[in-house]
């Protein structure tokens, strides 16, 4: 039996020392070993403090892009604030209301193509995975899917089907049905090509490597794209993290000449808020799908009154002129601050890569990443992660309105991390 228990918990190892006792101990233990021993207090902009109030960290994993325009962005607060103070909730699922019609009218009309005009907006960027899988099921009467071997899209339904991850994937682990094939090297495109059946429902991939951040090579998406077309396969971009601004343009895909009937947005979309994704397709699908069956999709919160009104602000300040200018000119400004960092410690940092603001700065060993990830954090800054495969990179993800002087930050924690990393590594540190 659980009984409520009597304590107050306040430290950051408080609440570390309970997750181990009672909630998802292999998560906080995993923390721990990356040695990222950190509770979120007080967070504003690209900074958090610890809940003790003693330690800031730049945030450079943005949750994955969560909170892409950084914590508690004033001008999403404030939409969020006006809308419960005007006497809003989340609506009823059933009964149309204004908010969301605005937020697809606003979608369709930044959509990276015309053609992607109608979408359905749901909670998070899993379901709007599973839901645009169940649409190519539909629409291609099929029902396999083709994904990147070390891609990631979710972690429960179809999502969960085609996430293949050795690393994050959880197909073995709850013994899930195999409806995926996946694709080993990212950017392969006579691989794609012999994988692209006339099983395949849908080709789902993100524009960039999940695990390098390296972006997905031209010829690779746009024969993609060809190649779906003409074997009638659903293609659906996964724009959960690349969008929104992250690599200098709204959308990814705006940088590739391709048409994919389905892309994915989330993450961000929420303002790091409230929750908020979206799947916009196009009319075709959207008819078939949503328009021939009364409850082709219900779901009770999914598009409710306030993740609407979040996400239309999310919009305006993501596709506004400064913010995707501040990602090319911010992005390169760090960039060129990490390249020289690298030079000073050739024998652990190779070169920067960057795809606006996902970048990954090489390294001649993973063993160095996670040596530098600690180093780093305890410099101030939480990275994103230390890639899993090859090129191994410190991969860093920051929010799009970072600016130069927390790049110098940024850059110079980074120095003094590779100066430990490297000293630790001279022999006469080693056998002591
Ligand atoms: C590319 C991509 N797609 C989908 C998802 C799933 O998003 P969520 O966890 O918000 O449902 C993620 C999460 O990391 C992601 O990175």
């Amino acid at each position: 039996m659980t009984q409520a228990k009597e304590e107050t918990l306040t430290t950051s190892a408080e609440i570390f020392g309970a997750f181990i006792e009672r909630s998802w101990r292999s998560n906080a233990e995993r923390q721990l070993a990356k040695g990222a021993e950190f509770v979120i207090g007080r967070r504003e902009g690209v900074y958090m403090w610890d809940v003790e109030g003693e330690r800031r960290l730049i945030d450079c994993g943005a949750g994955g892009g969560v909170h892409a325009l950084g914590h508690r962005h004033p001008e999403v607060l404030q939409a969020l604030r006006k809308a419960l103070d005007d006497g809003r909730d989340t609506g009823l699922w059933s009964v149309p209301n204004a908010e969301y019609l605005k937020l697809q009218d606003r979608l369709a009309e930044l959509a990276p193509k015309p053609s992607l005009n109608r979408s359905v907006v749901t909670l998070c960027s899993t379901l709007s995975v599973d839901l645009a899988t169940m649409f190519a099921f539909r629409v291609t009467k099929r029902q396999r899917m083709l994904a990147y071997r070390h891609g990631y899209h979710g972690h429960t339904g179809f999502a969960a089907i085609v996430t293949g991850s050795p690393e994050e994937g959880i197909i073995d682990h709850y013994n899930l049905p195999t409806h995926a094939s996946f694709l080993e090297n990212f950017g392969d495109t006579e691989e794609l090509d012999r994988l692209l059946t006339k099983e395949i429902a849908a080709f789902i991939i993100e524009p960039m490597d999940y695990e390098t951040f390296a972006p997905a090579p031209k010829a690779f998406l746009e024969t993609a794209s060809r190649l779906c077309r003409e074997r009638g396969i659903l293609f659906i971009i996964d724009e959960t993290r690349a969008g929104l601004g992250r690599t200098g343009t709204l959308w990814a895909t705006e940088q590739y000449d391709i048409e994919p009937a389905m892309l994915i947005t989330g993450k961000g979309l929420s303002g790091g808020l409230y929750p908020a994704s979206a799947v916009l397709m196009c009319e075709d699908i959207y008819e078939e799908c949503m328009n021939q069956h009364r409850f082709a999709y219900i779901s009770s919160l999914g598009g409710n009154e306030i993740s609407c009104v979040v996400a239309s602000q999310v919009l305006d300040v993501a596709s506004s002129p400064e913010l995707l200018e501040n990602v090319k000119s911010v992005g390169a400004y760090l960039s060129g601050k990490l390249d020289e960092v690298c030079q000073r410690h050739p024998d652990i940092l190779t070169k920067v890569s960057s795809f606006g603001l996902a970048i990954s700065i090489g390294l001649t060993s993973r063993d160095v990443g996670r040596a530098l990830y600690r180093e780093i954090f305890a410099a101030g800054v939480l990275c994103h992660s230390v890639s899993e495969i090859d090129p191994p990179g410190l991969k860093l993800f920051p929010p799009l309105v970072l600016t130069n002087e927390q790049a110098d930050e940024v850059a110079r924690a980074l120095d003094k991390a590779a100066g430990l990393v490297a000293r630790g590594r001279e022999p006469t540190r080693k056998s002591a």
